[in-house]
């Protein structure tokens, strides 16, 4: 029905507000070009700092979880499409060219309004990742590969959606998954980044 498409659609252009990319074209830094060429809060936190970054991450969650409140209202069965929708509107967004992120902070807020307990246990497993590694792109890839195992025990119905989703994020890390393996990814430092 109409509200199905509807809510659907709302959430491939909510995906599209990107305030990693518009926070630094304020400072007339294109972000696409800018430390890894990602529009997200870990390269926002790299090449603009943390308030930037904090903004990032704020907007970015609220985005998932804002299409997920509106499919539950207006179109309850359209709410893992929905969730499904913001994460590919904010990797592949057209109005930015289809230059976007890599959809962990959008996916984290669309899946904690879907199933909060799926959403509390993802957000514990990256940050666990993250304190122990130091390394938040070792982090995302960890809960690439674990998602899809959460779904099966947690949210069954999810488990296709969620995977795609699962291998959308592996397949945007793919460069960060070379530069571990190598040696070369940064490794976080709270307010700043290192190298190694
Ligand atoms: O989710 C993004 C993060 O895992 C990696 O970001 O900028 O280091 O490629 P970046």
């Amino acid at each position: 029905n109409t509200w199905f498409v509807l809510v659907i659609v709302i959430s491939y252009c909510l995906g599209n507000i990107s305030p990693s990319t518009l926070q630094a074209r304020e400072k007339g830094i294109d972000i696409k070009k800018a430390g890894s060429g990602n529009a997200g809060t870990t390269n926002t936190l790299r090449v603009l700092g943390p308030k930037a970054a904090l903004v990032t991450m704020v907007v970015d969650i609220a985005k998932g979880a804002l299409a997920v409140s509106l499919a539950c209202i207006f179109a309850p069965d359209a709410a893992m499409y929905c969730a499904l929708a913001v994460f590919i509107g904010h990797i592949w967004p057209v109005f930015l060219k289809f230059k976007g992120g890599k959809g962990v902070a959008t996916a984290f807020g669309a899946v904690v309004t879907l199933d909060w307990r799926l959403g509390l246990l993802s957000l514990v497993i990256v940050v666990l990742a993250v304190l122990i590694t130091r390394k938040v792109s070792l982090g995302s890839i960890i809960i690439g590969l674990a998602f899809p195992v959460e779904c099966y025990f947690m949210k069954p119905d999810f488990i296709y959606v969620g995977t795609i989703m699962a291998l959308l994020v592996l397949f945007k890390h793919r460069s960060n998954f070379v530069r571990l393996i190598h040696g070369e990814e940064d490794s976080i430092s709270f307010s700043r980044f290192k190298k190694k």
